[in-house]
This record gives C-alpha cells, structure tokens and sequence, in this order.
C-alpha cells in the first residue's frame, strides 16, 4: 500500500504521528506537506492529494488541518476521491467496510495525536465488505459520471 500524506499549518503533529506509524507498520508514503509553521491553505493541500489517490497513482490518502473538515470538503470535490472525516475508531473501521474511504480526514484541534494514530491504524488496516456496499459506492460513481464532474 502507499499513503499520500499531506496537512495544513493546524495539523503537522497529527501529521507526523501518522508518519511514524505507517514507518512502524511497514507502509510505504509520501509527504506532500506542508513545511511551514505559517499559515497556509488547506485545498492546496487536499486538492493535489485527492487527484493522486483518484488517479490510482497512491491506495490511500490522508490529511489533517485543525478541524479535519476544509480538507474533507476540498477532497470530495474530486472526482473519485471519497474522503471521510473521522474522528473515532468505530468511524474509522465502518468507512472503511462500507464507504471504502479512499481518504480520512482528521482534525488536530478536535483530538489528540493518540487517538489519531489509534484511528489511522484502523483505517489503513480495514477491509472493504463489497457486497451491497459496492452497489451504493457504485451510485455514487455514477452520478459523478452523469453531473460531468
Ligand atoms: C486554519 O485556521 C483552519 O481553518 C484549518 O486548519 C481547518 O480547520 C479548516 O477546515
């Protein structure tokens, strides 16, 4: 599997902890920032991640910004990506057998680095179910076919 990895200036710690989990677990990753402590903006970071994931050139894509929700909002926009905002384990698991989330959003000012890693070693360690699942992941696809995005 290889991650595409990438926050915003409220998410580096976050960032960082997954990093050194996917090194522990054996995942291969890319960073794609941010470097600074400045402000920056969160779709500059969503955006390219979203487009490689979709574009199949990385299985998973993960970001964080303070809240999670700019870079879930940003990444849905394109087309393939399905990016869920996760901020529990129980989340974490069912987007994963039933969404088939392709990306996870996290938030650093919601929780903490603990229970961020406990949310990312779940989701990259889940299984989609297919199955009916399929058929609504399919509806989905299908009306980003239809609407031209
Ligand atoms: C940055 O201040 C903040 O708006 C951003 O990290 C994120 O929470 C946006 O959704």
């Amino acid at each position: 599997m290889k991650v595409a990895i990438a926050s915003d200036h409220g998410g580096m710690n976050i960032r960082e902890e997954i990093k050194t989990l996917m090194e522990e677990l054996g995942i291969d990753y890319e960073d794609f920032g941010c470097e600074c402590t400045a402000s920056v903006d969160y779709p500059d970071y969503a955006l390219p991640v979203a487009e490689r994931v979709a574009a199949g050139e990385f299985d998973r894509g993960i970001l964080i910004c303070g809240t999670g929700i700019g870079m879930s909002i940003a990444a849905n926009k394109v087309k393939g990506a399905r990016c869920a905002l996760v901020h529990d384990v129980y989340s974490a698991k069912l987007t994963r057998q039933h969404n088939d989330t392709n990306i996870i959003a996290m938030g650093e000012r919601v929780i903490g680095p603990g229970l961020a890693r406990e949310i990312a070693e779940m989701w990259l360690t889940t299984d989609f179910e297919a199955g009916r699942h399929a058929v609504r992941i399919g509806k989905i696809a299908d009306y980003e076919e239809r609407s031209g995005q």
